[in-house]
């Protein structure tokens, strides 16, 4: 029995694997002597140095010297692949591991079922064929291993491979007209682009960003660049020590960023309206904000502010100084929620790191005023809200004056964001509305409550008067009963 199955294990091998020496190549050494384009590519294909000969693509039988034996379909010939035939051709070994091994490799499989459900997966202008197949990337004779620096998907030949079509505009009209074609422009523009041009192959290349077979457009949740994936799509370089450490540049830029108000509300509660790594640094561009775009950046999403500080007296200020705009204060990477504590002249607070006694003097009185404001609006809104709380706890109707109690948060969120015009007289306006809320909203609590004091007193009387009446009654039922 088990010397059926040796010799069934034999017969297989014989099928499938190398003949003995690349002479026993039939295929290959008559193609050789036509001078064929495949024939020269081949001695340095990984398949051939594997054993593989051009049947293992092409079918045939690789033993046989005649030609038309060799190429006949009694012998499995298949001719020349066209179409979705290549792919299909190529995952007969790749999409499986038992064929694999026997060529002693354990090397992955899987590829054309990723790429099937990858957006390359999806059918081509002609409706005939999917978009790419194996060959598009890897090419069909000479397929190099991926680490060698020749091969069409090495991360120095990459770029190249993809933009042959991404950059191609006529031909990604055909397919998708709406898909911008400028990626490599931009790319050119950027560090990693700058560095890639110089022969810099640890900078990222598409297929770091994008994934290789399984590319997904950045709506898919499951893309590596789906704004919740990204941030650890490039950490999985800038994080890295050791992979960076030539560059000496910070590698805390993923750790800071989680911890922040961006990343918390992106990662955690997965808030898409926060910003991503490309939300700042651009996708192909991606490139350290420079100075006077900064405040652009952060002004997408934070208009107000931006446009506030634009008309600040510290906008020529810091222009002047080289200093960039909401980073100062706020930082990039680190940014957390911004507190009470960044106004004013107490160490901690941001402003006294510029302005102080002797110096800037003018922005020291004013940072101090506005924090003293600040204060008096939060306690004059605390304050409001206790005696609401209290009023209703005691049943009091007080839904007006709870209503009005938005219009001092509202304020307060203002003056938060008015902090940015640096002009103690537009601060003191909004302010002022929200204290005068405030204290109106205090002074109708306090009349409610007042009425239930009266109200209490009220039943107090009444209560005692009841109380009153009943022994009266009772002491004159009891006089009226003895005197019968
Ligand atoms: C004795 C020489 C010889 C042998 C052996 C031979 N071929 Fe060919 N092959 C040719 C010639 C000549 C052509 C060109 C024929 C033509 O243009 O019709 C050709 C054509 C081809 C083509 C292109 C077919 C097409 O439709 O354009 C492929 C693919 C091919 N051979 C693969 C193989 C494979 C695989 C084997 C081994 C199993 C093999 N050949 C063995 C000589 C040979
Ligand atoms: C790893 C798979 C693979 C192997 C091995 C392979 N081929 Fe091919 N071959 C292809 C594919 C795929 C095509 C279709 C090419 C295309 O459309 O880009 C092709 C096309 C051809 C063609 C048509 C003309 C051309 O160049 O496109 C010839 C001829 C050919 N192969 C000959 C050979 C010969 C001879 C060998 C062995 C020396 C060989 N092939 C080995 C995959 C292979
Ligand atoms: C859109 C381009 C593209 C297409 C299409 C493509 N590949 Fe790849 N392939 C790549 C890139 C890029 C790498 C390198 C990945 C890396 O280094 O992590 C790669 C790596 C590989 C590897 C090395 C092992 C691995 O998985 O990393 C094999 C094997 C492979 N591809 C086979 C295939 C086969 C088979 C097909 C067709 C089903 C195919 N490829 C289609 C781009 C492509
Ligand atoms: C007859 C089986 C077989 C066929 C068919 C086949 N391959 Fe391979 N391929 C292999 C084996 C075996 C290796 C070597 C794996 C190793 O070194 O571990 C390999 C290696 C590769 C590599 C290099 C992976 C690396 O180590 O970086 C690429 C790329 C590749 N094949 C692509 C293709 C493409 C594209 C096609 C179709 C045009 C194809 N293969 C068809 C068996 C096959
Ligand atoms: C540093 C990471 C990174 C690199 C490198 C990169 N991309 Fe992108 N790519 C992205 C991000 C992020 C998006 C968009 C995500 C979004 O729209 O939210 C994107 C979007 C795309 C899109 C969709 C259309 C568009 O422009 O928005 C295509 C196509 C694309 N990239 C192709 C490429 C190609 C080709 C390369 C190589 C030249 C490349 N990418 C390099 C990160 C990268
Ligand atoms: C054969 C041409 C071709 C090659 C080569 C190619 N692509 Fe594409 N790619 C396309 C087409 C066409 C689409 C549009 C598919 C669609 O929208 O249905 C696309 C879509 C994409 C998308 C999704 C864009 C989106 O957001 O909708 C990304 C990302 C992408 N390709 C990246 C790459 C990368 C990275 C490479 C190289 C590894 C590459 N492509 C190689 C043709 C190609
Ligand atoms: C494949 C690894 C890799 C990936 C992935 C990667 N980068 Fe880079 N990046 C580098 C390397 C290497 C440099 C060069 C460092 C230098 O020159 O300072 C660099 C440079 C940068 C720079 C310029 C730093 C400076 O001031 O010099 C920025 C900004 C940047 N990357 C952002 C990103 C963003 C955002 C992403 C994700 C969308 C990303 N990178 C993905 C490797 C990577
Ligand atoms: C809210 C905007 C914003 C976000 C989000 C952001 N960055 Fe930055 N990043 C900046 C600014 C601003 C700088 C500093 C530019 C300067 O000082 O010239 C910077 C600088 C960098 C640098 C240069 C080295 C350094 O640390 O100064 C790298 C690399 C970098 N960022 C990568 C990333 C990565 C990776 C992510 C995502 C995990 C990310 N950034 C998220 C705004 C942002
Ligand atoms: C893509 C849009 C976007 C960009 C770009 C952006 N932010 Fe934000 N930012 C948000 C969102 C959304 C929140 C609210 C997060 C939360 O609290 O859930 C936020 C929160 C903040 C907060 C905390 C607000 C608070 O109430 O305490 C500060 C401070 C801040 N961002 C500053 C910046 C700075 C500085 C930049 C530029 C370096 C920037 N942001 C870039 C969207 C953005
Ligand atoms: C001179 C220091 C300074 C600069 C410059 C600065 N901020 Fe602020 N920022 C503050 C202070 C102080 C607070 C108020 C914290 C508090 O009292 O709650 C604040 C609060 C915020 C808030 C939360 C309040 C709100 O408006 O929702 C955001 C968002 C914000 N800043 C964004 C920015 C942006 C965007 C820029 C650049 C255009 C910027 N900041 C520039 C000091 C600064
Ligand atoms: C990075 C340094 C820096 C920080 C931090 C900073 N300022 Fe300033 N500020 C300046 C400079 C420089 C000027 C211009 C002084 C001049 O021209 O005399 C200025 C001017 C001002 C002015 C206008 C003064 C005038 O002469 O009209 C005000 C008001 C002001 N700052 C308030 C603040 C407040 C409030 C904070 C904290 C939230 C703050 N600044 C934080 C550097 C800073």
């Amino acid at each position: 029995m088990t010397r059926v199955a040796g010799l069934l294990v034999v017969c297989t091998l014989m099928l499938t694997a190398a003949p003995k020496t690349w002479a026993d190549d039939k295929c290959f050494s008559c193609h050789q002597s036509l001078g064929d384009r495949a024939s020269e590519l081949f001695p340095r294909d990984v398949h051939r140095l594997k054993g593989i000969t051009c049947a293992g693509c092409h079918g045939g039988n690789a033993g046989i010297e005649d030609m038309e034996q060799a190429m006949s379909k009694a012998a499995g010939f298949l001719g020349v692949p066209k179409g979705d035939e290549i792919s299909r051709a190529c995952a007969k070994c790749h999409s499986s591991a038992e064929r694999m091994k026997q060529y002693g490799s354990s090397l992955a499989t899987g590829q054309l079922e990723q790429l099937q459900a990858s957006v390359h997966g999806n059918l081509a202008a002609s409706g005939k064929e999917h978009i790419a197949q194996c060959s598009t990337c890897h090419n069909a004779h000479g397929i190099a291993s991926v680490k060698s620096a020749w091969s069409p998907v090495h991360p120095s030949q990459l770029v190249k491979t993809c933009t042959r079509c991404h950059a191609n505009a006529t031909l990604m009209r055909t397919y998708n007209p709406s898909l911008p074609v400028d990626q490599l422009e931009k790319y050119r523009t950027s560090v990693h682009g700058i560095r890639h041009s110089r022969g810099d192959a640890k900078v990222a290349e598409c297929a770091s960003c994008h994934g290789s077979h399984d590319i997904r457009t950045a709506k898919d949740v499951k893309s590596t660049v789906y704004p919740t994936n990204l941030p650890a799509t490039c950490a999985a370089c800038h994080s890295r020590a050791d992979y960076m450490k030539e560059y000496r540049i910070p590698v805390d830029q993923f750790e800071k960023f989680s911890k922040s108000v961006h990343g918390v509300a992106l990662l955690q509660k997965h808030d898409l309206a926060a910003p991503a790594c490309n939300d700042c640094h651009g996708n192909h561009g991606a490139a350290p904000p420079g100075i006077a775009s900064v405040s652009n950046v952060c002004g997408t999403c934070h208009a107000l502010n931006a446009d506030l500080f634009s008309a600040s007296p510290h906008k020529k200020a810091f222009d002047e100084r080289k200093l960039p705009e909401c980073e100062t204060c706020h930082g990039n990477h680190e940014i957390i929620v911004a507190t009470n504590k960044l106004l004013g002249v107490a160490s901690d607070a941001v402003c006294s790191r510029c302005h102080s006694e002797t110096q800037n003097v003018k922005g020291y009185v004013v940072a101090r005023s506005m924090r003293a404001l600040i204060d008096s609006l939060e306690q004059g809104e605390r304050q409001a809200v206790t005696l609401v709380e209290g009023a209703e706890q005691k049943g009091m109707e007080i839904s007006e004056a709870k209503f009005k109690l938005r219009d001092a948060r509202q304020a307060r969120l203002e003056a938060r964001t008015m902090i940015h015009s640096f002009s103690s007289e537009r601060f003191e306006e909004v302010v002022g509305k929200g204290l005068n809320v405030a204290s109106a909203v205090s002074v109708e609590a306090h009349e409610a409550l007042d009425e239930y004091v009266f109200r209490r007193i009220g039943l107090g009387v009444a209560t005692l008067v009841i109380t009153v009446l009943v022994i009266s009654l009772y002491l004159f039922i009891r006089r009226l009963e003895r005197r019968s």
